[in-house]
C-alpha cells in the first residue's frame, strides 16, 4: 500500500528539523548532503515533503519532551499525502523503544549510520519500518561526504571528532554517540579549503572534546593500538597540530573551535591559539561545578583548583580572550555549600557568558543508576536562577570593558530585531550590532563600541 503511494510520486521532497547541539545542525548538513546525492529533493516547506525528518537530542529530558511534542503537531501531515517521519540522531533507550513501538515512526536511525538513510527510506517507503539505531560503528566519521551548506552563509560548522570517551557520570552522550573517533586531519584541511573557496569566512572545528583529537594515520578509534606505532614515527597529530596546519594553510579563514575539556586542555593548544591571529580567541570550558565533591562524582577528573589554574594559564597567555562556560545545579548530593562553591567560582572567573541547566537524570548513565537525584526540583531550579542572575551580572559587566573601543567584527547578515542593523561577532564570539551604512555581509570591519546589553555590544561605523 506505501509503495502504491509513493511510486506515483515523481519527486520525493524530504525536510529535516535539528534539535540540541551544534553537533546536530552539522549531522544534519551531512545527512542533506547523502539524501542529494541519492535522488532526493530537499525542501523547507513541510507541506510539500514526503520524508520529514527530526534529528534528535537526549541530552536533557527537556529537548526529549520538545521532541515528542513536535512529532504530536506534525501527525496530522501523513493525513494528507504520502508522508513518512524519520528519527535521526542521539536517541536514549527510553526513546528508542518508545519510536518502535509508535505507528507514526517509520525509522530512526543513529548518528553513525547515516548513509543508510537512503536505503532505510526506500524501505520504509515499501512499507518496511527499521529501527537502526542500537548500534554504533567504530570508525565512521563522514570524512569523504561534502557537507550541504546554505548559500549566503559565511559561517559554517566542520566536526573533527565524534563520540566521547570521557564518561561523565551524568552524560548520555557516550551512550547515544559511542566512543570518540578523530577525523583524518587532510580531510579536514581540505574541507576547510573548500569552505573557503566558497566564500565562507569562519569554520567553528566541533568535537565534543576537542582537545583529545588525535589522529594516528587511520580514522577510528584504535588510539591505543596506533599510539605506539605513531608516536614512535611522529605521525602523531593532537589537536594542537591541527589548529597550527589550519591557521597556515587558510589564512584568511576565522577558526573557531568548541567544546574544550578542562582535563585535556593543553598549554600547546594555548600557545597554538594565541600564536594565530585567524584562531579565535574565544575559548568555551565547560565547568559544571565549583565544587570538589561535585566534580569527583561528576567523573570530571579536574579539581577546581586545577580548572583554576587554568584560566590563569589563558588569560596571562591570551589576556584578550573571552571565556564561556557550561554549569549544572543540582546535581546528585549537592548541597548548599558545593552551590556556594559554584557562585565563588564563578566570581573568580567573571565568564564572558555561560550556558546553564538544572540536572536531568539520563536513565542508561552512571548517575542515574548508582547515584540518588535527591536535590529537589524547586532547589535545582532556585540554584539555577542563582547562577543565571550573576552570570548576566559577570557579562554585563565584561561587556562594558568594550565601550569606547574598536573591535574587529565579521559581518554576518542583518540584525533578526532591526534589518537596518547589521549583525556580526568579534573574534571572542561577542555580538556586536550596529547600523548600516556601507559594508556587505562577509566584510570584516573596525566598529567603535558605543553601548551594551549583557549578551550584545552596539556599536557604530567609524567616520573614515
Ligand atoms: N542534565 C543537565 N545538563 C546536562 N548536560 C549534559 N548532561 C546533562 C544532564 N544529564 C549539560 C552539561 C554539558 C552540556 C552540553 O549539557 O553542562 O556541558
Ligand atoms: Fe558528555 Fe562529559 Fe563527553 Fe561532554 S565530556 S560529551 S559532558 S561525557
Amino acid at each position: 500500500m506505501n509503495e502504491k503511494k509513493f511510486s506515483i510520486l515523481k519527486k520525493i521532497f524530504f525536510y529535516i528539523e535539528s534539535y540540541g547541539c551544534q553537533m546536530n545542525i552539522s549531522d544534519t548538513e551531512i545527512v542533506i548532503s547523502i539524501l542529494l546525492k541519492n535522488g532526493f529533493f530537499f525542501t523547507e516547506n513541510l507541506k510539500i515533503a514526503n520524508i520529514i525528518l527530526l534529528n534528535s537530542c537526549s541530552i536533557r529530558n527537556k529537548v526529549e519532551i520538545t521532541i515528542k511534542n513536535r512529532l504530536q503537531r506534525l501527525k496530522y501531515l501523513k493525513k494528507e499525502k504520502p508522508t513518512l517521519f524519520g528519527i535521526l540522531g542521539c536517541l536514549s533507550n527510553s526513546m528508542k523503544k518508545k519510536f518502535s513501538n509508535s505507528d507514526l515512526i517509520d525509522f530512526t536511525i543513529g548518528p553513525d549510520f547515516y548513509k543508510k538513510i537512503p536505503s532505510i527510506i526506500r524501505l520504509s517507503m515499501e512499507g518496511k519500518k527499521t529501527f537502526h539505531n542500537t548500534f554504533l560503528d567504530k570508525k565512521e566519521t563522514y570524512s569523504n561526504i561534502d557537507p550541504f551548506r546554505k548559500k549566503n552563509k559565511i559561517t559554517s560548522f566542520l566536526s573533527i571528532t565524534r563520540g566521547c570517551d570521557n564518561m561523565c557520570t551524568f552524560c548520555i552522550v557516550p551512550f547515544t554517540r559511542g566512543r570518540e573517533k578523530s577525523r583524518d586531519p587532510y580531510s579536514i584541511i581540505k574541507e576547510c579549503e573548500n569552505l573557503y573557496q566558497k566564500g565562507f569566512k569562519e569554520v567553528t572545528l566541533l568535537g565534543q572534546n576537542v582537545d583529545s583529537y588525535l589522529w594516528f594515520g587511520s580514522d577510528g578509534f584504535k588510539k591505543t593500538i596506533y599510539k605506539k606505532i605513531y608516536t614512535e614515527n611522529k605521525k602523531i597529530i593532537d589537536f594542537s597540530n591541527l589548529l597550527d596546519l589550519l591557521a597556515v594553510e587558510i589564512p584568511f579563514m576565522r577558526i573557531r573551535f568548541s567544546t574544550s575539556n578542562p582535563h585535556d586542555m593543553s598549554p600547546k593548544v594555548i600557545e597554538t591559539i594565541s600564536k594565530h591571529s585567524n584562531i579565535c580567541k574565544h575559548i568555551h570550558l565547560p565547568v559544571q561545578s565549583g565544587s570538589n565533591k561535585i566534580l569527583k562524582l561528576m567523573n570530571r577528573k579536574y579539581t577546581r583548583e586545577k580548572y583554576l589554574f587554568l584560566i590563569k594559564k589563558i588569560r596571562s597567555i591570551i589576556p584578550e580572550c573571552s571565556i564561556s562556560h557550561d554549569i549544572m545545579t543540582g546535581f546528585c548530593n549537592e548541597d548548599e555549600k558545593d552551590h556556594q562553591q559554584t557562585i565563588s567560582l564563578m566570581n573568580e572567573v567573571k565568564y564572558n557568558y555561560g550556558y546553564m541547566f538544572s540536572y536531568s537524570p539520563r536513565p542508561g548513565t552512571y548517575s542515574y543508576k548508582k547515584l540518588k537525584d535527591n536535590v529537589p526540583e524547586f532547589i535545582k531550579k532556585k540554584r539555577l536562577k542563582e547562577i543565571i542572575d550573576l552570570q548576566k551580572n559577570h557579562s554585563i559587566f565584561q561587556m562594558k570593558k568594550y565601550i569606547g573601543k574598536i573591535q574587529e567584527v565579521l559581518i554576518e547578515g542583518e540584525s533578526k530585531k532591526n534589518n537596518q542593523y547589521w549583525y556580526g561577532r568579534n573574534t571572542q564570539n561577542i555580538v556586536i550590532v550596529f547600523p548600516k551604512k556601507t559594508y556587505k555581509i562577509g566584510e570584516t570591519v573596525f566598529i567603535k563600541i558605543i553601548d551594551c546589553t549583557s549578551a550584545t555590544l552596539i556599536g557604530k561605523e567609524q567616520e573614515k
